[in-house]
C-alpha cells in the first residue's frame, strides 16, 4: 500500500503549483495565461477535480486538504499576477522598439468640395452683393398668377409656348416655375421700392438637349427705385461680366421681346475666349459674342399687377442661367454633366 490517502491528496494538490508554473512559463499572451488559470482554478479545473476526493476523507483530515488547496490557489494567483506584469512589460518594450517614423504626415481623409453650380451661385451672389443686391427666394411649385399672369403673360399669350412647364394637380393653376421671375413678383407684393434683389433658384421647362435641361438654375435680378434707367442695368451687368468672366470684356444689348419688360433685350458679352478676334472660334462660333441672358425695363403692366405706381418709380430686370455661366467659363459642352454626379467631372472644379 502507498501513503495514506489524505497525505497523497495534499501532495497532489501542492504539486499543481509547480505544474502550473511549468505550463505558463513559455506563454507570452494574456489570453493564454487566463485560459491556463481557468484550467487549474476554474469550476471544472484540476483543483476542483482533486477536491472532489475530499468528501471520502474522515472529517478530521479535511482541514489539511483545504489548507493545501488555499495555498496552491494563492500560489497560482501570484504566478498569474507576476506573469501579467512581465507580459505588459514585454509588450511595452516591443512597442518602443517598433520602427515608427513619427515625422511622417498622417493619413487624411480626402475633403470634398462644393459642386460647380454651388460655387457659381455663391460667386454670383457675392458679385451682386457688392452692388447692394439682396438674395430673395421663393417656392419652386408656383401659381399661374406669380409665374405668368402677373408677368403680363395671360393664359392665351404666345410667349407661354417658349416656357411650357410641368403642371401639378388637376387644374392648370399650379405649376413648376419656369423662371425665378415669380420671386420678383412675390417681393414686390410684400415690399415697396427701393428694391434691389437677386433670385437664384431651380426652374423647370419642357426642354431637353445638350445645352438645355428640363431642370436648371437661374439667377434673376430686379431693381426698382426712383429714376432707374437702362444705363443702370447695363452698368450692373457690365460689372458682373467683368468680375465673373474677366476684366475688359464688353457687353451689348440686342433688342428682344419679353412680355414683362419694355424695352427688352438679349444680353451678349464679348467672347471670353477669342475676344472677337477669331472667325473660327468654337466658343462664339466666330460671331465674337456670347449670349448670357435676357434683360429690360420692368413693364408698367407688371407694376400695376403688384400695386406699384409706375409713374413714381422705374426698374430693370435681368435673368441668366447658372449652368450656362458655368459652361461658358469652363468650356463645358453638355449641361447634363453638371447633374450626373460623376466624380471625374466634379473633381475638375
Ligand atoms: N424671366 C426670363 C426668362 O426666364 C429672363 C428675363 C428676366 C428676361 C428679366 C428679361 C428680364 O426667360
Amino acid at each position: 500500500m502507498g501513503e495514506p490517502e489524505p497525505s497523497r491528496l495534499v501532495e497532489e494538490i501542492l504539486a499543481l503549483g509547480e505544474v502550473f508554473r511549468g505550463e505558463v512559463a513559455p506563454l507570452k499572451d494574456e489570453q493564454e495565461l487566463r485560459a491556463a488559470q481557468a484550467r487549474f482554478l476554474g469550476k471544472k479545473g484540476s483543483l476542483s477535480e482533486l477536491m472532489k476526493r475530499m468528501g471520502s476523507l474522515p472529517p478530521a483530515e479535511r482541514p489539511r486538504v483545504g489548507e493545501a488547496a488555499n495555498r496552491v490557489k494563492q500560489l497560482i494567483e501570484e504566478e498569474v499576477a507576476r506573469k501579467l506584469l512581465r507580459i505588459s512589460a514585454l509588450r511595452r518594450k516591443r512597442d518602443l522598439e517598433r520602427l515608427v517614423d513619427v515625422t511622417l504626415p498622417g493619413r487624411t481623409t480626402p475633403n470634398g468640395h462644393l459642386h460647380i453650380l454651388t460655387q457659381v451661385r455663391r460667386e454670383l451672389c457675392a458679385i451682386f452683393a457688392e452692388l447692394g443686391f439682396e438674395v430673395a427666394t421663393g417656392p419652386q411649385v408656383e401659381t399661374d398668377f406669380h409665374n405668368f399672369e402677373a408677368l403680363a403673360m395671360p393664359a392665351d399669350h404666345p410667349a407661354r409656348d417658349m416656357q411650357d412647364t410641368f403642371y401639378v394637380g388637376d387644374g392648370a393653376g399650379t405649376l413648376l416655375r419656369t423662371h425665378t421671375s415669380p420671386v420678383q413678383i412675390r417681393t414686390m407684393l410684400t415690399r415697396k421700392p427701393p428694391l434691389a434683389i437677386i433670385a437664384p433658384g431651380v426652374v423647370y421647362r419642357r426642354d431637353d438637349d445638350p445645352t438645355h435641361s428640363p431642370m436648371f438654375t437661374q439667377l434673376e435680378g430686379l431693381c426698382v427705385d426712383k429714376g432707374i434707367r437702362m444705363s443702370d442695368l447695363k452698368g450692373v451687368l457690365l460689372h458682373f461680366v467683368q468680375r465673373f468672366f474677366g476684366p475688359g470684356l464688353g457687353l451689348r444689348f440686342r433688342a428682344s421681346y419679353f412680355p414683362f419688360v419694355e424695352p427688352g433685350a438679349e444680353v451678349d458679352m464679348r467672347c471670353s475666349f477669342c475676344h472677337g478676334a477669331r472667325s473660327d472660334c468654337r466658343l462664339c462660333k466666330g460671331s465674337g459674342w456670347l449670349e448670357i441672358g435676357g434683360a429690360g425695363m420692368v413693364d408698367p403692366r407688371v407694376f400695376e399687377q403688384v400695386g406699384i405706381d409706375a409713374t413714381a418709380v422705374s426698374g430693370f430686370a435681368f435673368g441668366m442661367g447658372l449652368e450656362r455661366m458655368a459652361m461658358l467659363r469652363h468650356g463645358i459642352h453638355d449641361i447634363k454633366l453638371a447633374y450626373e454626379g460623376d466624380l471625374r467631372f466634379a473633381r475638375q472644379f
